[in-house]
């Protein structure tokens, strides 16, 4: 079973829409495995982000993504990395569909609300970055057994 990082940035948290997002992702079907909310610091913001490296907006998404709490979540579901990557929207949020979670909430490149792993490996090793194996949680939904 596939398995993705997702994050709400600190502007999501800021604005309250932690719950919001996370109903989009539990109304969708998919599981959600493991949840936190930290400050992410700067040695694991620059891990994170490590692709971006030499681009010019580097220190201020590193400035960004640590300047308060993140919800950190795992979520697991069939084909939930490219699903989720289409429920958030495209990067830049001119650009991001109505209904989406970008397109919904965001109206800035650099504020734009919602990080998600965009394929298998990166989902691994994002998911190593924000979560130790322990708080991962293996479970069955079990859905009508306490009715
Ligand atoms: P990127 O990995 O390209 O986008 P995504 O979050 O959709 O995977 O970029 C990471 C973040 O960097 C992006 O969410 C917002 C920020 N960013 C900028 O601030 N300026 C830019 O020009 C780009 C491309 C990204
Ligand atoms: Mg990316």
């Amino acid at each position: 079973m596939e398995r993705t990082y997702l994050m709400v940035k600190p502007d999501g948290v800021q604005r309250n829409l932690v719950g919001e997002i996370v109903s989009r992702f539990e109304n969708k079907g998919f599981q959600l495995v493991g949840a936190k909310l930290l400050t992410v610091s700067r040695e694991m913001a620059e891990t994170h982000y490590a692709e971006h490296k030499e681009r010019p907006f580097f220190g201020e998404l590193v400035d960004f993504i640590t300047s308060g709490p993140v919800f950190a979540m795992v979520w697991e579901g069939e084909n939930v990395i490219s699903i989720a990557r289409q429920m958030m929207g495209a990067t830049n949020p001119k650009d991001a569909l109505p209904g989406t979670i970008r397109g919904d909430y965001a109206a800035k490149l650099s504020m734009n609300v919602i990080h998600g792993s965009d394929s298998p490996e990166s989902a691994a090793r994002e998911i190593g970055i924000f979560f130790k194996e322990e708080e991962l949680n293996n479970y069955e939904k079990t859905i009508g057994t306490w009715t």
